[in-house]
């Protein structure tokens, strides 16, 4: 496995394994990786020869007031699990290296980012497109994998290669849970032993609406404020519930053929995200 920390390397390592044929797979993340990013390098590999995966914490994506200085970080652990599960080529730039200068060319969705993790936090989304389309420009993928579990930002990046015309295939794997069902984040570390169980509410009420509508229950107003109590019961404080269209993430007031929930809820200082198709 090679390590390479600047744009010229991973784009002559790119290139030269296009010109061979090969169809380069790759997989962005912020590091701390855990087996919900080592899935999306399997993934990877089901559908490319070389498999890419970048660990860049991105400035650009955190708000003013945001963890961008204690977000975890442990490089040498990463590479580790990445070459065990044969990653070909990890990119860790620095900061310096993929922002030169103060940033003023920005990619930026303008629809589905304006609601649910995008309603306070109005440049987050700004930064994750600018910096994926920055990394597509650098690793010249083929095939980019990003996971479920933030299914507001697969769609927003979904939109973006749509509307931009990158030639890239994005494929969205699904979320990767703990036996228990919390989904893996690297920010799962922050939760106390108390507030790791009560944030087990999240991924209940997802499925305690799930079987709500596969019973048939169709308002989606009932379904989130069901959702809304249990988790504030559990000691949670949410963010928001919504069910929405899975492709334009609209609220939707009856479920119709195809919806998505989604979740965001703090337990102490965490603010964790979950989601499930119905
Ligand atoms: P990060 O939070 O490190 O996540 C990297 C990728 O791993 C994302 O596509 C995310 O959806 C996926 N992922 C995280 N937890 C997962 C889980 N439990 N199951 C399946 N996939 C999971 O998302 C980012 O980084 C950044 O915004 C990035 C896209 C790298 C741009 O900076």
């Amino acid at each position: 496995m090679e390590v390479f920390k600047t744009i010229c390397e991973i784009r002559e390592f790119s290139i030269e394994r296009k010109k061979r044929g090969e169809r380069v797979g790759f997989v962005p993340t912020m590091g701390f990786l855990h087996e919900g990013h080592l899935s999306l390098v399997d993934e990877a590999r089901r559908h490319a020869d070389v498999v890419v995966v970048s660990i860049f914490v991105n400035p650009t994506q955190f708000g003013p007031n945001e963890d961008l200085d204690v977000y975890p970080r442990d490089f040498e652990r990463d590479a580790e699990l990445c070459e065990s599960r044969g990653v070909d080529a990890i990119f860790a730039p620095s900061a310096n290296e993929m922002y030169p200068t103060v940033n003023t060319t920005w990619v930026e969705e303008t629809s589905l980012t304006k609601r649910l993790c995008g309603a306070d936090r109005p440049t987050h989304f700004r930064g994750v497109t600018t910096v994926v389309s920055k990394l597509f420009n650098v690793v010249c993928p083929d095939v980019a994998v990003f996971g479920e579990k933030d299914y507001q930002q697969a769609a927003v990046v979904k939109k973006m290669v749509a509307d931009l015309n990158f030639g890239v295939e994005i494929i969205v794997a699904p979320i990767v849970r703990e036996s228990d069902g919390l989904a893996l984040s690297s920010r799962n570390k922050y939760l106390s032993v108390e507030e790791r169980g009560n944030a087990l509410a999240i991924r209940q009420s997802l499925l305690d609406a799930k079987s709500a509508v596969a019973d048939g229950e169709r308002d989606s107003t009932k379904l989130a404020d069901a959702a809304v109590s249990r988790i504030s019961r559990a000691g949670g404080r949410v963010d928001y519930v919504e069910i929405a269209d899975p492709d334009t993430l609209e609220p939707l007031l009856e479920i119709g053929d195809e919806a998505v929930m989604l979740i965001a809820a703090y337990f102490g200082a965490t603010r964790l995200i979950d989601n499930a198709r119905f």
